[in-house]
C-alpha cells in the first residue's frame, strides 16, 4: 500500500518512520508540507516524493491511502478531498476544530457510501485502555458510575494557544470515554480552577471539565498542559463493585537513597509510542482488505462537538446537541 503523508511536523515524521520501518505491508510514496525544507528532509526517510501541492498528494495516481498531520484546522478540506477522490484516508485528531465542518465530512462519506476516513484516537489502541476496555465488557466492575481522567504534559510549544487544550488534548479523553464507555457525551461544563503562573496567562491551565453522557454517568477530566514533572496520564472507571484504571507502562523502579523512584514518560511519542505502531498497522490491514474498521468520521465529529461545548462553557453546563447518526456508524465502537 502507497501512502502520502500531508504535514511532516513532529507527529507526521513519526508517522513517516513508522511506516517506513514498522508497518508492514506499507511504504511512503510521497509527502507534502508548507515547509518545503521539512518535506524534502522527511520524505527523504522514505524516498518518497515530494509534492507542491497537499491536493497533489491526494490526485497522486500512485498513492492508494493518505495521511493527514497537517495543523488541526487544515484537516476537514483534506479529509473531504479523500472522500471526493475515493482514497482511504488516516486523518490525525481532531478531525475538524468545528462540528459543522467535522459533519460535512461524515455527510460526503455517507454519500460516498462507505467508511474510508479513520481519526487518529491511537489511544484505543493502547494496551491499558484495551485492558480497561476489556474489563468493562466483561461486567468485572458492575455498571459504570463515574470516570476520573487526567491528562499532563510537561509543557507545549509557543504554538499552542487558547482553547487547544480542550480542542487538542481534551479531545483524546472524549474519545477514550465515548469509546470505553459506548455512550455519548450529552453534556459539557468547564469548572474554573486556579491557573498556574507557569503558563502562559491566555491557556488558563490547568482545566477542570465535566462530561455527561447519555446515560448519567459523570467523567471529571483535569488537563494540565504545563505540569513540568512528566507527561501522565490516567483513567480510572469506578463501578457498581469495582473500579478499572489505566496502569502506566513500566518503566522499572530504581530504588536509591532511601527512596524507590519509577519514571514516567515525558511526553506523548514514548507513553504511546507502542499504540501508534499498532494503530498504523491496523489501519494499513483494514484498508488493504478494503475496509475501515478504527475510530469513524463519526467519532471525529462527536467528539469535536463535545470539546466545541467545552470551549463555549465558561463554567455553564453546555448541551451537546448531535445531529442523527446515520447508520454508516452504527455499531462501529471498534477497534
Ligand atoms: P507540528 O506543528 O509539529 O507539525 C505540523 C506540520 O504541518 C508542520 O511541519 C507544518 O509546516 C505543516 N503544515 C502547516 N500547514 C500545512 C498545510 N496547509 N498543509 C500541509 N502541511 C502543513 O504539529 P504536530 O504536533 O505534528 O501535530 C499535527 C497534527 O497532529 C495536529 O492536528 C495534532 O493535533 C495532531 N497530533 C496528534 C497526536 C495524537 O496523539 N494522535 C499527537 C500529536 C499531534
Amino acid at each position: 500500500m502507497n501512502v502520502g503523508v500531508i504535514g511532516t511536523g513532529m507527529i507526521g515524521t513519526e508517522h513517516v518512520r513508522r511506516l517506513t520501518s514498522r508497518v508492514a505491508g506499507a511504504r511512503v510514496t510521497a509527502v507534502f508540507d508548507v515547509d518545503t525544507t521539512r518535506a524534502v528532509t522527511v520524505g527523504a526517510i522514505a524516498g518518497a516524493t515530494v509534492h507542491r501541492e497537499a491536493h497533489d498528494v491526494v490526485d497522486d495516481p500512485a498513492v492508494d491511502a493518505v495521511v493527514i498531520a497537517s495543523p488541526g484546522d487544515t484537516h476537514a478540506d483534506l479529509a473531504l478531498a479523500c472522500v471526493a477522490a475515493g482514497k482511504p484516508v488516516l486523518c490525525e485528531k481532531p478531525l475538524a476544530t468545528t462540528s459543522g465542518a467535522a459533519l460535512k465530512v461524515v455527510e460526503a462519506e455517507v454519500t460516498y457510501g462507505r467508511r474510508l476516513v479513520q481519526v487518529g484516537f491511537m489511544r484505543r489502541y493502547d494496551g491499558g485502555y484495551r485492558q480497561v476496555k476489556a474489563a468493562l465488557a466483561g461486567g468485572r466492575i458492575g455498571d459504570p458510575l463515574l470516570v476520573h481522567c487526567v491528562h499532563r504534559n510537561v509543557s507545549v510549544p509557543p504554538t499552542f494557544t487558547g482553547d487547544m487544550s480542550l480542542t487538542d488534548s481534551l479531545v483524546h479523553e472524549v474519545d477514550a470515554c465515548r469509546w470505553l464507555l459506548g455512550q455519548e457525551i450529552v453534556a459539557a461544563t468547564v469548572v474554573d480552577v486556579p491557573h498556574s503562573p507557569l503558563a502562559s496567562p491566555e491557556l488558563r491551565d490547568p482545566r477542570l471539565v465535566l462530561l455527561e453522557t447519555e446515560r448519567g454517568i459523570v467523567v471529571d477530566a483535569e488537563v494540565f498542559v504545563n505540569a513540568r514533572y512528566g507527561y501522565d496520564v490516567r483513567c480510572e472507571v469506578v463501578g457498581t463493585t469495582g473500579t478499572v484504571a489505566l496502569d502506566a507502562p513500566s518503566t522499572g523502579a530504581v530504588a536509591l537513597d532511601g527512596g524507590r523512584v519509577q519514571a514516567l514518560a515525558m511526553d506523548w511519542q514514548a507513553r504511546f509510542a507502542q499504540a501508534y505502531v499498532d494503530e498504523l498497522q491496523a489501519w494499513a490491514d483494514a484498508v488493504r482488505r478494503g475496509t475501515a474498521e478504527g475510530p469513524s468520521a463519526w467519532d471525529g465529529y462527536a467528539a469535536t462537538a463535545v470539546t466545541e461545548a467545552a470551549v463555549a462553557s465558561r463554567g455553564t453546563r453546555m448541551r451537546v446537541d448531535l445531529a442523527e447518526r446515520p447508520s454508516l456508524y452504527e455499531g462501529q465502537s471498534s477497534p
